[in-house]
C-alpha cells in the first residue's frame, strides 16, 4: 500500500507549516521561478489557469504594501471603535510580518479567461470555481516551497481590502486580490494538530 513516492509526499503534506517568521536570507530569483512555474502545474477549471501572481522582492515595495494595508487596517479599526493602543499593536504586527518576509506573492483571480452566464446563480458557480482553482494554486506554491525548506504563510487581509491592494501594487484591473503568502527561510519551528480525520469524514457505503 505504502512506497517511497508515497510516503514522501504523505511526510511533506504532514510537514507543511504555517511560518510566519523567516530570517533576512533572500529567496535565490530561480527559486521563486520555480515555485511560481511547478504552482502553475495545479488544476483549474476548464483549465483555464485563472491564477495570477504579483510578486514583491524589493524591501520598498514590500513596505509600500504593508504602509497602505496598515493605513486601512487602523482607519477600518477605528471605525470599529477599538482601542488605539490594541489597533496600533495589530497595525505593527502587520506591518512587520509583511515587511519580515523574504517575498511576498499576492495571490490573486482573473474572470478574464472564465465562462459567463447571463443569470446569477451560475455566474456565482463559476466564480467560486475560480476561487477553487487559485486555492489549489497557492496551495500547491505553499507545499512545493516547503520542500525546498521554504516558509510559507497565508495571510488573508488582501480579500478585505482588494481594491487598495490593486491601486497600491499598480495591478491590471481584473486582478482580483485573494491573499498573501509571504515566503522566507524559516525561523521559527510550529506543530500543530487536527482534528481526527474520520471525524470530517462519512462513508457512505463502507
Ligand atoms: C484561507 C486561509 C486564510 C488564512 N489566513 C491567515 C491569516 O490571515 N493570518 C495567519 O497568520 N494565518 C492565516 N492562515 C494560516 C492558518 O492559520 C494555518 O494554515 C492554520 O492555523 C493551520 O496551521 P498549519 O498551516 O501550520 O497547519 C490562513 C490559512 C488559510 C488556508
Amino acid at each position: 500500500m505504502t512506497n517511497a513516492r508515497l510516503n514522501n509526499f504523505i511526510h511533506l503534506a504532514y510537514g507543511r507549516r504555517a511560518t510566519r517568521r523567516y530570517t533576512d536570507e533572500p529567496v535565490p530569483p530561480e527559486l521563486l521561478d520555480l515555485l511560481l512555474e511547478t504552482a502553475t502545474w495545479s488544476p483549474s477549471a476548464h483549465n483555464r489557469q485563472p491564477w495570477r501572481f504579483a510578486v514583491l522582492e524589493a524591501a520598498g515595495s514590500k513596505e509600500k504594501l504593508a504602509r497602505a494595508m496598515g493605513q486601512r487596517l487602523r482607519a477600518d479599526r477605528s471605525a470599529d471603535g477599538d482601542p488605539p493602543d490594541a489597533i496600533e499593536r495589530d497595525v505593527a504586527r502587520s506591518f512587520a510580518r509583511i515587511t519580515g518576509a523574504a517575498a511576498l506573492i499576492v495571490v490573486c483571480l482573473s474572470m478574464a479567461d472564465m465562462d459567463s452566464y447571463p443569470d446569477a446563480h451560475r455566474s456565482q458557480a463559476e466564480r467560486t470555481m475560480t476561487v477553487q482553482s487559485v486555492a489549489m494554486a497557492a496551495q500547491t506554491l505553499w507545499l512545493t516551497a516547503h520542500a525546498a525548506g521554504l516558509g510559507a504563510c497565508w495571510l488573508c487581509a488582501p480579500l478585505f481590502v482588494p481594491d487598495l491592494v490593486v491601486d497600491t501594487l499598480n495591478l491590471p484591473a481584473d486582478w482580483e486580490p485573494q491573499g498573501l503568502l509571504t515566503l522566507g527561510w524559516p525561523a521559527e519551528e510550529k506543530e500543530k494538530t487536527r482534528a481526527p480525520w474520520p471525524s470530517r469524514v462519512t462513508f457512505l457505503d463502507r
